[in-house]
């Protein structure tokens, strides 16, 4: 007999669904008993006792369903040794919810700040067992997250959408993409709708570059520009401030994003007609692409057979393209970002992206 808790914390994703499908699938098929207890909203549901009982029927017809059953929700590792608004202690609260359900093991869908709080957990002396889950793809120790293709294609979606009617008005388009503090999403959907410049946090833009490069276009007979910019794209100015200085800056800043202080800019300089789309938690939203689907269902099948196995304390990852376990202190605490040296940037530069560098 297996009892397993299972809960997804942090931003929602697709696929998540289709990744808990493969863990409980894995086990159902192998015919071991098992008890599933999920937790609601992330570790919120673990801190509180608030759990439902599931069984393998629960998780038939999910493959292709966005969001998570289960609910999600932030819970920061920033404040997780702090005691609740009640004094209560988070930590130890997980811990005796654990203890109390005699659970053979936690299975966690997260992504970076998700991790910090598992490790912890880990370190406390809990089975853990993590999947990798965010449109980010910023996790370290895994090449690929769950719910990254999928944002993928739909921010390149709006790519595509906003390509045909800036080319009919010979504007210029600002696509803001998600992706936090990286710019993984940006760069591939970018490359995939054809923007003509793309900005992302790794490599700060100098403005006039920038330009530069719109001008260049019409000078070529281009009537409109695409960037694909990262909402955590910045500026070498700003890149070169130190994180107080960053801060104090940003106390009077008046844009809601980067994306319409350099429409701003661009206006300015340019004398052209800007415009902003920003396709926000749509990204994050809808049924997981065929990718996610079968990436999900392989690690979770995978995280499945680790629990059978009794091997815990670890993230199933992918890696060279092979599912790999990754121990969960590699992971924890680090991002994974795109080097400005990487191969898709000197690519992408080849057929005469700007990067505003
Ligand atoms: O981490 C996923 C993500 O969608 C980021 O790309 C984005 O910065 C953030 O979450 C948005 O968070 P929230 O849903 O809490 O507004």
């Amino acid at each position: 007999m297996k009892r397993i808790g299972m809960l997804t914390s942090g931003g929602d994703c697709q696929a998540l669904n289709a990744a808990m499908r493969g863990v409980v699938k894995c086990l159902v098929n192998s015919k071991e008993d098992v008890e599933i207890y999920g937790f609601i909203d992330g570790y919120r549901g673990l801190i509180y006792g608030n759990f439902r009982m599931l069984e393998g029927r629960d998780f038939s017809g999910i493959l292709t369903k966005g969001g998570t059953i289960l609910g999600s929700s932030r819970t920061p590792f920033k404040t997780i040794k702090d005691p609740d608004e009640n004094g209560l202690d988070k930590i130890d609260a997980m811990k005796q919810n654990y203890y109390k359900l005699r659970l053979d093991c936690l299975v966690i869908l997260g992504g970076n700040g998700t991790h910090k709080t598992a490790n912890l957990l880990r370190e406390e002396g809990l089975n853990i067992i993590t999947l990798p889950k965010t449109i980010d793809n910023d996790l370290w120790g895994t090449d690929m997250t769950f719910g990254f293709q999928s944002a993928v294609n739909i921010a390149t979606d709006a790519i595509d959408c906003i390509h045909t009617t800036a080319a009919s008005h010979g504007r210029v388009f600002i696509v803001e993409v998600m992706g936090h503090k990286v710019g993984w999403l940006t760069l591939n959907a970018g490359m995939a709708g054809g923007a003509d410049i793309i900005l992302i946090p790794e490599i700060p833009y100098n403005i006039k570059k920038v330009v530069e490069k719109i001008k260049e276009r019409n000078e070529n007979g281009s009537r409109f520009t695409i960037l694909a910019v990262a909402e955590g794209a910045i500026s070498q100015a700003d890149a070169k401030l130190s994180k107080k200085e960053y801060k104090e800056k940003m106390k009077n800043y008046k844009f809601p994003s980067v994306s319409y202080e350099l429409a701003q800019q661009i206006q300015e300089m340019t004398g052209h007609e800007v415009r902003v789309t920003v396709p926000g938690h749509t990204q994050r939203g809808g049924s997981p692409c065929p990718y996610d689907r079968v990436f999900a269902s392989r690690l979770g099948a995978e995280a499945g057979e680790l629990i059978l196995k009794g091997e815990y304390g670890f993230m199933v990852g992918y890696r060279n393209r092979e599912v790999v376990k990754v121990p969960l202190e590699e992971v924890a605490g680090k991002l994974k970002v795109i080097s400005p040296d990487a191969s898709i940037v000197k690519e992408a530069k080849l057929m005469g992206i700007s990067f505003g560098d």
